[in-house]
């Protein structure tokens, strides 16, 4: 399964993609400040800012996912509805590994919502370990909205040298 770099013309279409993936995870699960924040504009400015961080699968036009990293971290992680249970996400994270490793980020981590349990046994399947609760500053478009969540972390050094956790 191919993974690429996202085009300006996508930008519309990926935001629905991350709009609707992050309500369907998070709309229970956060506080509900947090969620009327998450407008289709609000998703289409970060990824216009994030865009030449951005990789994604599927056809040109009709992307079925999206991941970006940013320094060590694995950013985000979005499939479509009908493209969950497919490989799709699993493609999307091993190029980020990928991506990560050859920057030389030895230890990779990552932010999941407390409760968000499909994403958590998504990230368990491919090797993540929880390391526990943390705070970040999520970005809206009113500035930063602290949340804890459950950190997530994965030696890539240990990948790339066959061995595992
Ligand atoms: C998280 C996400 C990228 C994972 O991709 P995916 O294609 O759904 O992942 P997979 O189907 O390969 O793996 C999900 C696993 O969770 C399991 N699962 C499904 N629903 C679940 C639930 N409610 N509770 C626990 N596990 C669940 C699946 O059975 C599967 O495990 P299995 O392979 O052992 O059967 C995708 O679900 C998604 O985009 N979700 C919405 C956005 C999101 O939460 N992004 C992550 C933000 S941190």
């Amino acid at each position: 399964m191919d993974v690429r770099a996202a085009a300006e013309a996508e930008i519309q279409h990926l935001s629905k993609v991350w709009h609707d993936g992050w309500h369907d995870a998070h709309a229970q699960i956060v506080p509900a400040e947090l969620t009327s924040l998450r407008s289709l504009e609000s998703f289409a400015e970060r990824l216009q800012a994030a865009l030449s961080h951005v990789r994604v699968s599927g056809p040109f036009g009709a992307p079925t996912g999206l991941c970006i990293v940013k320094n060590d971290e694995l950013y985000q992680l979005y499939v479509s509805t009908q493209s969950r249970g497919t490989g799709v996400a699993a493609a999307l994270i091993a190029d980020a590994e990928a991506t990560l490793a050859q920057r030389g980020v030895e230890i990779a981590w990552l932010a999941c919502a407390i409760g968000n349990a499909r994403a958590a046994r998504f990230y368990e399947k491919h090797g993540w370990q929880r390391t526990g609760i943390i705070s970040v500053n999520s970005e809206t478009p009113q500035g930063t909205f602290p949340l804890d969540v459950w950190r997530y972390q994965k030696s890539l050094t240990l990948r790339a040298s066959g061995l595992s956790l």
